[in-house]
């Protein structure tokens, strides 16, 4: 079966289609290049021993998009591709809704146009927002804070109308908690372009002394020990999830919507302390004010997920820090 993969040489995209391959999948990437640097296609090849067919395409050129549908034959979609930073969305919100709404709308036309027929849609625990119940199944209360939240919520709208148009359509809607961690290679680690927004890639510059200090966001929540709690999946368990959703839509004419996390939340010192003992490096931190838009407490029922898609999750807290600190080992030519 052939995938095309937008977004495929990012963190999460690249590390999926490694995953692909490995189960035997055709793979086309479609990326601009614009979170990502085109060194991942040579890891990917490094990894797999697999050439993949790119095309560096901004998605909302539908034009030149339209030549990746005439050139190949496409049986399925994973889309990755959009802008993710919610500090930036809530800067520039229509540089957001451009690019993700428009990006997306181009996709899903040359899909009709062509009868491609089948997607898996990255969408993100964001649609949350401040949880009502936890932990926060699929059917949870929906409420964005953020335009980038927002695009996802959208998207999700978009995708569900064309289904009712036309259910000859089969989708899956991806939404992930808190993505960390590395490859078993070491080289497919996050490594946002510019001063990381996340915690994770923060930890590691600030443990490879590139960055002096890590701030924590707060330490007055209603939690363990008063620092945000999330639930923190390992990319390659994140990865082989869109695999096995690529399994379900083989076998199901449906749209569903799953959560992909761990069931379980660890707080920011909990991440910090664990990076610490299991890499032997010191992580020099300081209390700071809340970061605006953050919540408390966030972590996934995964119940659906297991039971609809035959997914488990394999790695720990101890093999996700590990592999995010291997990262930076590993890629010193980098
Ligand atoms: C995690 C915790 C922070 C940085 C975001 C997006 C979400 C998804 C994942 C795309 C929080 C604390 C962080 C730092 C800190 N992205 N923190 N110091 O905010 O849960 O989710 O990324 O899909 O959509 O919202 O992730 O890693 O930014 O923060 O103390 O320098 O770490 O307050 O408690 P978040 P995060």
């Amino acid at each position: 079966m052939r995938v095309l993969v937008t977004g495929g040489t990012g963190y999460i995209g690249s590390n999926t289609v490694v995953k692909l391959i490995e189960y035997g999948y055709d793979v086309i990437v479609v990326d601009n290049f614009s979170n990502s640097k085109p060194i991942i296609l040579e890891k990917i090849k490094k990894i797999t021993g697999k050439d993949v067919k790119f095309y560096e395409i901004d998605l909302c050129d539908k034009k030149k998009l339209e030549k990746v549908f005439k050139e190949n034959k496409i049986d399925a979609v994973i889309h990755f591709a959009g802008y993710k930073a919610v500090g930036e969305s809530v800067a520039n919100p229509l540089k957001y809704y451009r690019n993700n709404i428009d990006s997306t709308i181009s996709l899903l036309e040359l899909m009709v146009k062509y009868g491609v027929k089948k997607i898996v849609f990255s969408s993100s625990a964001t649609v949350y927002g401040d949880p009502e119940e936890l932990p926060i199944k699929e059917t949870s209360k929906l409420n964005v804070t953020n335009p980038y939240g927002a695009t996802k919520l959208y998207i999700e709208g978009i995708l569900k109308d064309l289904y009712i148009s036309d259910n000859e359509f089969r989708i899956v809607v991806l939404r992930y908690f808190n993505p960390v961690g590395c490859d078993e290679t070491g080289l497919l680690g996050e490594d946002p372009n510019g001063i990381p927004n996340n915690l994770m890639p923060y930890i590691v510059k600030v443990a490879n002394k590139e960055l002096p200090c890590l701030n924590i966001f707060g330490n007055d929540y209603d939690t363990v020990d008063g620092t945000g709690v999330r639930d923190y999946i390992h990319v390659i368990d994140l990865a082989i999830g869109h695999v096995k959703a690529l399994e379900f839509l083989d076998k199901n004419a449906k749209m569903e919507y799953y959560n992909l996390g761990t069931g379980r939340g660890y707080s920011v010192l909990e991440m910090v302390n664990a990076f610490q003992k299991i890499n032997n490096v010191k992580v020099p931190y300081k209390f700071a004010s809340r970061r605006d838009g953050d919540i408390a407490i966030c972590y996934a029922d995964t119940s659906k997920a297991k039971r609809d898609l035959n997914w488990q999750v394999k790695y720990e807290l101890n093999d996700m820090v590990k592999s995010a600190y291997d990262y930076i080992s590993k890629n010193k030519e980098k």
